[in-house]
């Protein structure tokens, strides 16, 4: 029996602008994961996948081309050089699906890790992450590869698309709250429709875009000198761009509106918007009581995390 693990994540700065070219920072959430659990299974029994959490059992020669869950499993495969083998797959997730916490590409994560350590050739994270962006690329059309990384990484990482993946100095703790608006976060619909915008008017979206990776990189400045407060308004910034890029919606605007009321130094949305997770920067003496404004202002679930 083999097991593969992958952490959630949410994306601090630059969701977005970082398709088109601009940095972004994402760190790892460790508080949920995704398991994938390898067992052997008998001659000709073929390949079994078994995701209990969302009532799904299925044989991986009957799966369609497109199911994603199968498609990881063949693309490993594929990868490996191997035939199908004798096995079930069992999938668990902590991670709550479609809020921009990274369910997908942590399930994929699990899965290809363990498939490939059970048949005798681990990967490594950076190889796990290449085969989870084509993944990706079938449930998201045209992710950046943003959250693959981060999620096979599992640490906090400063990204531009095709060019650069760094970690980066954490000089002070950054007591983070993650509050779920309820509300499905659509990442490809999200991601289609900026991309409409952008091809309807480029000058605008390019300018938003630009904005956000300033403030992306002044960001990581911020969080290597630990200047929280500073770090804070650069939030509050990214958000009022996300929302003029269109991402946001009433229940995002809602909670990061609570958050800032109860004490926060500055809260955005985080993933593709329209709904999903809003982050809010809390000094740590006040994280108790900014949880609770967002759970009154209606936040189904608020996860506090630290980044170090
Ligand atoms: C989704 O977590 C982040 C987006 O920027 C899309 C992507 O980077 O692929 C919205």
């Amino acid at each position: 029996m083999t097991t593969g693990s992958a952490p959630g994540k949410i994306i601090l700065f630059g969701e977005h602008a970082v398709v088109y070219g601009r940095p972004a920072i994402a760190v790892p959430v460790m508080q949920v994961e995704a398991t994938a659990v390898v067992e052997d299974a008998p001659p000709g029994h073929g390949c079994e996948l078994i995701a209990p959490d969302v009532q799904r059992k299925f044989r991986l020669a009957n799966a369609p081309t497109d199911d994603p869950l199968a498609y990881n499993v063949r693309e490993t495969l594929r990868h490996l050089g191997v035939s199908e083998p004798d096995v079930t797959i069992t999938i668990h997730s902590t991670i709550p699906v479609a809020s921009g916490l990274g369910s997908g590409a942590a399930v994929s994560t699990a899965i290809t890790r363990a498939l490939a350590a059970h048949l005798g050739h681990p990967l490594d994270d950076d190889s796990v992450s290449a085969l989870v962006f084509e993944v990706e690329r079938l449930y998201h059309g045209t992710p950046s590869g943003i959250d693959n990384i981060v999620i096979a990484r599992g640490q906090p990482l400063f990204f531009v698309r095709d060019r650069l993946i760094e970690t980066f100095l954490v000089k002070e703790p950054l007591h983070l709250l993650i509050a779920d608006t309820g509300v499905p976060s659509p990442t490809k619909t999200a991601v289609g429709d900026v991309r409409a915008g952008w091809e309807a008017q480029r000058d605008y979206y390019d300018s938003l875009f630009r904005q956000i990776g300033q403030i992306t990189v002044m960001a990581r400045g911020a969080i290597a000198a630990g200047e929280l407060h500073a770090l804070g308004a650069l939030m509050d910034g990214n958000q009022w761009l996300l929302y003029q890029v269109g991402v946001s919606s009433p229940e995002n605007e809602g909670l990061v509106r609570a958050a800032r009321q109860a004490g926060a130094l500055g809260a955005k949305l985080s993933g593709a918007g329209r709904g999903g997770n809003v982050i809010a920067l809390a000094p740590k003496e006040m994280r108790d009581a900014v949880a609770d404004a967002l759970l009154r202002a209606g936040a189904k679930n608020v996860i506090a995390t630290v980044v170090n």
